[in-house]
């Protein structure tokens, strides 16, 4: 039996609940964290929790009775809070962002490999059917070499979500909708198509004049053998409709799962590819679907690798990966240049003193409230 805390218990932290207790047989949750302990309590009784409410998560470090811990407090927090437990001999899941810099990202993964413990970074939505199913297609190779690759994360917040003391600044939020919304695309782009070569990237603020961050970029990335993936991130698209479309020379598949083949006729005009239409589609329909889903699915995901049962999906090294591409899109906006992967430490935004000097105030943060009444979000 595993025992697991989870630090900050805001917006996020009923999905690690609810995922535990999918688990029952093999975790308990034994003790919860937040700065305001009556928020921690009223967790507990809301998911009828028998544990221990601490305000200081130092409290919990060093207790023998701890296996895993669950992070889901602001980015800025994230690399403190995940090095500490790794130090004192816990696994660590964290959310997403892995953390405001390239700088915390590599001290976390020595953390963890220094003290031989899992860290595991939150990207639910490669925990989905079809996400799985996509993945395998594209690995068969099937489509041809990726010519171009199609990221729109698009989602809407309105003006009030900035208002939260942490968000809307560098300095805890660590960024706008790229660092905070786009991640979970970005992470699933890098997974399924790699790192590009060059960046090159432009952001504003269009419609939240009560942050410092970006609430859109668009983003030009380029791989050396001239392929092209464009990623757009967004917090003002009315409807959200969200999708990653891949262009391979033979054919094109999406998520939301979509497929064409086009094969060329005498004159170079497309006809059908039907065979390989049929074929995609065998490949994907012939992958089994996940029993667990989102948080439930990378929770099992961890307890799996935590009895010796294969490697975590999205470790740090990933979380660093999807980390990287962002840092790269916010250097080429804000010094309006194209960027080479990989960043070195010589980055200007490689730290967080980095970021902080370089990144653009578009607003100064305008309102600052310490919680919401209504705590419903989706994700
Ligand atoms: N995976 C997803 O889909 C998803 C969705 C929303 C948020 N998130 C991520 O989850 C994290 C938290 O976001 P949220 O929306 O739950 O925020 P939130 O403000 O609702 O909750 C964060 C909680 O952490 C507490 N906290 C802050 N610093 C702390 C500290 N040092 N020690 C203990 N408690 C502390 C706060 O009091 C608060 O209750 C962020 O990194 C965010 O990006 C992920």
């Amino acid at each position: 039996m595993f025992n697991v805390a989870i630090i900050g218990t805001g917006a996020i932290a009923p999905s690690h609940i609810k995922g535990y207790k999918e688990f029952s047989e093999e975790c308990k949750i034994s003790a919860l964290c937040d700065l305001y302990p009556e928020k921690a309590k009223k967790t507990s009784e809301q998911f009828g929790l028998d544990v221990d409410v601490v305000q200081d998560y130092q409290e919990l470090v060093y207790r023998d009775d701890i296996d895993l811990v669950s992070v889901c407090t602001p980015p800025y927090t994230h690399a403190d809070i995940a090095i500490d437990f790794l130090n004192g001999g816990k696994h660590v899941i964290v959310e997403k962002p892995m953390a405001s810099s390239l700088e915390e990202c590599d001290a976390m993964n020595k953390a963890a490999e220094k003290n031989g413990k899992i860290l595991s970074i939150i990207a639910q939505n490669r925990f989905r059917s079809p996400m799985m199913k996509l993945k395998h297609v594209l690995d068969t190779g099937l489509i041809g070499p990726v010519l171009h690759t199609q990221v729109d994360s698009f989602w809407w917040r309105g003006h009030s979500y900035y208002d939260l003391w942490w968000r809307g600044t560098w300095e805890k939020e660590g960024g706008g909708c790229t660092l905070n919304h786009a991640v979970h695309h970005i992470d699933i782009f890098q997974w399924m198509n790699g790192m590009p070569d060059e960046i090159t990237a432009v952001f504003s603020n269009t419609a939240h004049d009560n942050a410092e961050v970006e609430d859109l970029s668009v983003t030009i990335g380029r791989y050396e053998n001239g392929a092209l993936a464009q990623i757009t991130s967004s917090v003002v698209h009315h409807g959200e409709e969200q999708q990653l479309v891949f262009q391979g020379k033979k054919a094109r598949v999406s998520s939301p799962w979509k497929l064409k083949a086009s094969k060329s006729m005498e004159n170079g005009f497309p006809e059908e590819d039907r065979d390989l239409e049929d074929k995609l589609q065998h490949v994907y329909d012939q992958q089994p679907d996940l029993e667990y889903e989102g948080h439930p699915g990378q929770i099992l995901d961890v307890l799996k690798t935590l009895k010796g049962d294969g490697e975590v999906l999205v470790d740090g090294i990933q979380g660093r990966k999807t980390l990287e591409l962002i840092t790269a899109i916010y250097e080429s906006s804000t010094f309006k240049r194209p960027v080479k992967l990989p960043l070195s430490p010589d980055s200007p935004f490689y730290t967080r003193a980095g970021v902080l000097e370089h990144a653009p105030h578009f607003y100064e943060k305008s309102k600052t409230i310490k919680n919401f009444t209504n705590n419903n979000i989706t994700t």
